[in-house]
């Protein structure tokens, strides 16, 4: 099965989100939404998230699935906006209890945050499978970039999130809490076990140095060739050095803060306070 994959690039936080569809037929699923959010005014917006629902609309499909790679870091995720416009299940891994105990702690959230994974409609776990009308596609665990990542495989297709990007630019971040550069190595081996033929769909694309357009679909067997942080063959000695080195010298995305507290409520905003209004916290020199 040969799904029809269309792809939709934030250039506000270099986020791909992704709509695959049965070649013939309606049902459809949607991958890493992104919801419109000014740090500065702290104004969100469905921009991003309408134009999804306008591609929906005028090709007649039917959603499904709404899924998370992860819990994003960088952008705030609109999957409640586009159940409720749309449909669908919202989907993502079972060890988002990690995270949000993890988060739970940083944010200082009370009893009511459920730590349980409650707030979403399905959790995957690595061998799990689901289907998208006649479609199956199959969950792996590949954490490392955090502890419940996933890389969702629909048909040929394989949804790969903050693991691998473009073969030029490499591989996702480790050090964010309860990531591992270890792990992340391990878990790209069972990416790169895919067959070589597999399209491979990132979650992000910053360009890479002499590359002027964004991109993000690639082969497996372009990532095994070509990739510069873990192809040829590259031993987990030699990526956890790198990737270790580099992470060090990374600055914190400018969305962290609300994106974390509203992504790990499968993006729902915090409760509202007294006077009906929603807050988000700014934790000091906690992370
Ligand atoms: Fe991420």
């Amino acid at each position: 099965m040969t799904p029809k994959v269309q792809a939709f690039f934030d250039d506000q936080t270099f986020t791909v989100s992704y709509v695959v569809h049965e070649p013939e037929g309606r049902a459809c699923a949607i991958v890493d939404s992104v919801l419109d959010f000014d740090h500065a005014s702290g104004r969100t917006g469905t921009k991003a998230a309408d134009v999804i629902v306008d591609y929906i609309q005028s090709n007649d499909l039917k959603v499904e699935w709404i899924l998370e790679s992860h819990v994003h870091a960088d952008h705030l995720s609109a999957a409640p906006y586009l159940q409720k416009k749309l449909g669908g299940k919202i989907g993502i891994g079972d060890q988002i209890v990690t995270v949000q105990d993890t988060f739970g702690k940083v944010f200082n959230e009370g009893t009511e945050f459920q730590r349980d994974g409650s707030q979403f409609d399905a959790l995957f776990k690595q061998g799990d499978s689901f289907h998208i009308g006649q479609m199956r596609g199959d969950v792996l665990h590949t954490p490392g970039h955090t502890p419940a990542c996933l890389t969702y495989v629909i048909g040929d297709a394989a949804f790969v999130g903050d693991t691998l990007f473009m073969p030029d630019f490499g591989t996702a971040r480790c050090d964010f809490p309860g990531g591992s550069s270890s792990t992340l190595y391990e878990s790209i081996q069972k990416i790169l076990a895919l067959p070589d033929e597999t399209r491979v769909y990132v979650g992000h694309d910053y360009k890479a140095p002499g590359r002027d357009q964004y991109a993000w679909e690639t082969t497996v067997g372009e990532q095994k060739a070509l990739n510069i942080h873990i192809g040829q063959g590259r031993s987990i000695e030699e990526f956890v050095e790198m990737r270790d080195a580099r992470d060090a010298t990374l600055a914190m995305p400018r969305l962290i803060l609300p994106s974390l507290q509203v992504n790990m409520r499968a993006g729902q905003m915090p409760p509202a306070d007294e006077q009906g209004d929603v807050m988000l916290k700014l934790p000091i020199n906690k992370l």
